[in-house]
């Protein structure tokens, strides 16, 4: 039965605000709505993430669709799809992939994110730059006026080779920043011990914190972290979003294009 303009909203108004948890679930589900049969599709890393990749595989459980072939953004986001029984593939095999959906730590007004706040933004922007379609998936907490803005990290992969040395050329980057500071992504281990988060690639992370968001031009911004020898990749995924599907407590969901 088609929804008219006049069709009453997801949730009455004296429902219960949905949880972040919800959010993430209703905007995941909205966007494997884009998915058809046939498809190459990127599946992306972390929580919101993970509400695609199970929906994904309930509808080729129930013949909803079929032919699907996923590449992963992640190690976690692989053993998942797996348990999942998602048939999967790799980059190398399919260099063009029709439709990537992931989550995302901030969008702003321009659809620009930050990613990485899991560590795996280095193969996310690799299977997300090679997809027709990249869609992003978030609860209203992700909207920002700036990257940056939120206080969460701006990640940057860098190799362990030098790694102070990096770290000390991303710092000289952002001198006069106000409130700028940078640190080394790190994990306590199970011994207890503290030591540097390892990515999927064997790399480090340093993470970027802005006190207002970065407020200068993002394209020279990336461009000066790109050049510094030691990066791998950063966080900051510019016009790299075709649509994001944003969902709101009120169980609304918008999809800005
Ligand atoms: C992982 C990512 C995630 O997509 C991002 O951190 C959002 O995660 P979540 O959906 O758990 O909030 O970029 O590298």
């Amino acid at each position: 039965h088609l929804l008219s303009p006049s069709a009453p909203p997801a949730m009455s108004p004296a429902a219960a605000p949905l949880s972040q948890e919800e959010q993430k679930r209703v905007a995941a589900y909205r966007a494997v709505d884009l998915v058809q049969s046939g498809m190459v599709l990127g599946l992306g890393t972390g929580s919101t993430a993970v509400h695609a990749l199970d929906r994904i595989a309930d509808f080729l459980r129930r013949g909803i669709l079929h032919d699907i072939v996923g590449i992963p953004t992640s190690k976690q986001t692989e053993s998942i799809a797996r348990a999942l029984k998602i048939p999967l593939s790799d980059l190398d095999a399919h260099p063009v992939i029709d439709l990537s959906i992931d989550g995302a730590d901030e969008v702003d007004p321009f659809l620009n994110l930050v990613k990485g706040r899991g560590g795996s933004l280095l193969r996310e922007k690799m299977i997300e730059g090679a997809s027709k379609k990249f869609v992003v998936i978030v609860d209203e907490s992700k909207m920002v006026e700036r990257l940056g803005g939120s206080g969460l990290a701006v990640p940057v992969e860098i190799i362990p080779f030098g790694w102070s040395y990096t770290l000390s050329k991303l710092k000289a980057l952002f001198d006069l920043e106000h409130g700028f500071n940078a640190k080394l992504r790190t994990k306590v281990q199970d011994d207890g011990k503290e030591a540097p988060f390892i990515t999927d690639n064997g790399n480090y992370i340093i993470d970027l914190y802005f006190e207002n968001g970065i407020e200068r031009d993002l394209g020279m911004i990336s461009d000066s972290i790109l050049r510094i020898v030691g990066v791998a990749e950063h966080g900051m995924f510019l016009g790299m979003a075709t649509s994001v599907i944003v969902a709101s407590k009120e169980g609304e969901v918008t999809v800005i294009n």
